[in-house]
């Protein structure tokens, strides 16, 4: 085979790489809502404030697309329902994020977390939240993997946030 053929082959399978990844990414749980019931909602979906304050973040394995306008939320990673999975990304490739669902979160992890690395801290409660989404770090003290964004929100922002945690997800996208 020569240089050149092979440099096209080389090519040709990068392209087809890309191709099957946008398509994956373009069936990856994309059914976001158009219109939100709260801020808390709607800083969950597109990590925009009703208000127009402003909410960044820092880290997170950045997903094709996740920059763009719907896609910047928690729900990008944790799930239209908050209930976690597989994600794929840039450069790990693909993260889990753990279900962020109320039970999840506020009451004794260890059943719900069984199948990933996050039954080893007790439930949360505001101020724990807080620090894990502004500053990626548990209960229990320990440091969130990068995959997981830190976020930099107002204070009456992470509490419309909060308490759309703390809401049962609705069932309007299990169809
Ligand atoms: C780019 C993907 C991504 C986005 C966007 C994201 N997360 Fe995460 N999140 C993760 C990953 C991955 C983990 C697990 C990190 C680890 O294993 O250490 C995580 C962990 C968490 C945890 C810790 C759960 C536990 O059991 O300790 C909370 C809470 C959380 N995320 C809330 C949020 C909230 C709220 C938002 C939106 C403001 C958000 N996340 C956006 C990927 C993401």
């Amino acid at each position: 085979m020569t240089v050149t053929r092979f440099i096209v082959l080389v090519g040709l399978v990068t392209l087809a790489t890309v191709i099957v990844f946008q398509i994956f990414i373009s069936f990856d749980r994309y059914n976001a809502p158009k219109t939100f019931s709260s801020n808390g909602e709607r800083i969950y979906f597109t990590g925009k404030s009703i208000s127009g304050s402003s909410i960044t973040s820092t880290g997170g394995d950045s997903h094709m697309g996740m920059h763009s306008d719907t896609r910047s939320g928690c729900a990008r990673c944790h799930g239209n329902n908050r209930e976690g999975g597989f994600v794929l990304t840039m450069f790990n490739f693909s993260v889990v994020p753990p279900p962020i669902t109320p039970e999840a979160l506020f009451r004794d992890q260890a059943d719900i977390h069984s199948q990933d690395e996050h039954g080893d801290h007790g439930s949360y409660d505001d101020e724990s939240l807080k620090l894990a989404i502004r500053q990626g770090i548990d209960p229990a003290g320990k440091r969130l993997d990068m995959a997981m964004p830190r976020w930099t929100m107002s204070d009456s922002d992470i509490d419309d946030l909060i308490s759309y945690l703390r809401s049962q997800p609705n069932d309007k996208f299990d169809e």
